[in-house]
């Protein structure tokens, strides 16, 4: 007996070697960790179950029936993130590049169909070459599989990347269709296609960096969330993110014990906004200073700044919060701040998240790029998104409500639940000025007369009143008492039950 364990132990720790302590090192050579490092950092410690730790792969070709590596380049199991379950695949770069063969896709798909049945989130660690090229098509096949299951699994459970090496050519598409991508700074890249390939055929000259590193794509592209500087500030940034979200579609957002009162004045926001009306201040000040704990977990915010959008707690619960920026292009509403939140507020509807939105708005951009580049569709993703939610929707207007961006950012007319403003807000078609110049064409070079039109409409419009008048606000608030009001909003709205009519699925604008 006691040799048959003994033997069971040197067969664990071949495995937990992965490729072999030279290949390790070359790894923290380049500042990774190792698969199973990561897995420890990421995990409460001592929780993680590995799974398939004796998996190798089939393949013969190309000498490969020699070069078997228990484990096959992917660590996987599940663990917990402060007490709560958790399933992880974790590549080795140290196996054969990390690459996916067969054997390496059955892995995966077993932990993402057992996290779909018991529902938990998928957490995924990419650090891979792509297709093990020995295997052939029979890896492509293992990448589809992988991908089916994301479809599968979306909105069922959370799936969140963090890539943490290449992930190039197809393999990109896996983290594409999850809910999150976090990257790490200068040792993770994403792209369809490399540096040499670019250079072939558009004759461009770019780095891995530039093309598809994790600054790249926070800033740029948009398609990370967000970059982090190393291994360890990604694995402890995951895990506080992991606790703001649901484990499944089944559950209630999380609610952790709260010290911070739902009463809690904050006398500063009656004079956050300006005298002037074009004068930015930062919405980042009064989200911090009405979520519980100034604790804010920011998604995408080096892309599309003109919204913000993130995950924050308010009396314990978790909520998604939506915001227009003043300071960045004015706050308005454009293509990439439309598809950002759209994505985000689909995100929090899916599992059940109550979304808290603070609306400072002058409208679209205008703009001949924006127009031919599909504003029209794409501003339409975040209306259909907000139309569509479910969830608890709480929507403070701080003050511009200008058009169409007044009805798309979570208005009472797309089932806002409780709609605020503060004394502040001007809720208008357009801004005064811009009115007049059309309304009163006629008279735009008499000054007198223009003044005094601008005068009447501003005193029209641009106040909440007329709004409050129609019932479309429900109440004009103090800015002190913002959190308050949202706290007993969210906590009338807990048993909210509504349901869309029976379908398919919609057909959003895509
Ligand atoms: C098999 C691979 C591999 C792969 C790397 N390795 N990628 N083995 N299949 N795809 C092996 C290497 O042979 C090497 O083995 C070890 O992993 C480490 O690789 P290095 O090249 O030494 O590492 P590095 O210099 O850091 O370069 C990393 C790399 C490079 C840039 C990722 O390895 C590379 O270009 N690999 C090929 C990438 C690729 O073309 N993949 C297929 C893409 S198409 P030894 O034994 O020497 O240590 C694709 C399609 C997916 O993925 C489609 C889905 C639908």
């Amino acid at each position: 007996m006691r040799d048959i364990i003994q033997q069971l132990d040197e067969k664990r720790a071949a495995a937990r070697v992965g490729g072999g302590q030279r290949r390790v090192s070359v790894q923290h050579g380049k500042g990774k960790l190792s698969a199973r490092e990561r897995v420890e950092l990421l995990f409460d410690e001592g929780s993680f179950e590995e799974w398939d730790m004796y998996v190798e792969h089939r393949c013969e070709d190309f000498g490969m029936g020699d070069q078997r590596v228990p484990g096959d380049g992917v660590v996987t199991g599940y663990g917990t993130i402060n007490g709560r379950p958790m399933f992880v695949f974790s590549q080795d770069f140290t196996v054969f590049g990390g690459s996916l063969s067969e054997s390496h896709a059955k892995k995966i798909l077993k932990v993402m169909e057992k996290a779909v049945q018991v529902g938990a989130p998928v957490i995924g660690l990419n650090d891979s070459g792509g297709a093990r090229i020995q295997e052939g098509v029979s890896s492509l096949a293992g990448y589809a599989d992988v991908f089916l299951q994301n479809v599968l699994a979306s909105g069922v459970v959370p799936q969140v990347s963090m890539v943490m090496g290449p992930c190039a050519g197809g393999a990109v598409y896996s983290p594409a269709m999850t809910d999150f991508i976090f990257m790490v700074k200068d040792t993770s890249y994403m792209f369809v296609t490399g540096p040499d390939v670019v250079k072939t055929v558009t004759h461009e000259n770019v780095s891995q960096e530039e093309l598809g590193g994790g600054l790249t794509h926070a800033s740029k592209s948009g398609v990370a969330d967000a970059a982090f500087a190393n291994d360890v500030e990604a694995l402890l940034q995951l895990r506080r993110f992991m606790d703001f979200l649901p484990l499944s579609n089944r559950e209630k957002p999380p609610a952790i014990p709260c010290s911070d009162s739902p009463e809690r004045e904050e006398m500063s926001l009656d004079t956050l906004i300006p005298d002037n009306p074009n004068t930015p201040y930062d919405m980042k000040e009064l989200i911090l200073k009405v979520v519980d704990e100034a604790d804010f977990f920011e998604i995408g915010s080096l892309w599309a700044g003109n919204i913000i959008i993130g995950l924050a707690r308010m009396e314990g619960q978790t909520v998604g919060i939506v915001a227009n920026q003043p300071m960045v292009l004015a706050g308005c509403l454009d293509i990439n701040s439309s598809r950002k939140a759209a994505r985000f507020v689909r995100f929090c509807d899916c599992f059940n998240i109550p979304i808290v939105t603070f609306v400072d708005v002058p409208g679209f951009l205008p703009g001949i790029d924006q127009e031919h580049n599909a504003i029209i569709k794409n501003g339409a993703k975040l209306l259909f998104a907000y139309a569509e939610a479910t969830v608890p929707k709480v929507t403070v207007i701080t003050r511009k409500a200008y058009g169409g961006a007044y009805d798309v950012m979570s208005s009472k007319h797309i089932r806002g639940d409780v709609n605020f403003a503060w004394p502040t807000a001007e809720i208008a078609v357009m801004g005064a000025k811009g009115a007049v110049e059309i309304i009163f064409r006629q008279d735009i070079g008499d000054h007198q007369k223009i003044t005094s039109r601008t005068k009447e409409y501003e005193k029209r419009f641009a106040n909440p009143f007329k709004a409050a008048n129609l019932g479309f606000i429900d109440d004009v608030i103090m800015p002190h008492g913002t959190r308050r009001r949202i706290c007993r909003s969210l906590s009338m709205l807990r048993s909210k039950e509504v349901k869309n009519p029976w379908k398919k699925h919609d057909n959003i604008p895509l």
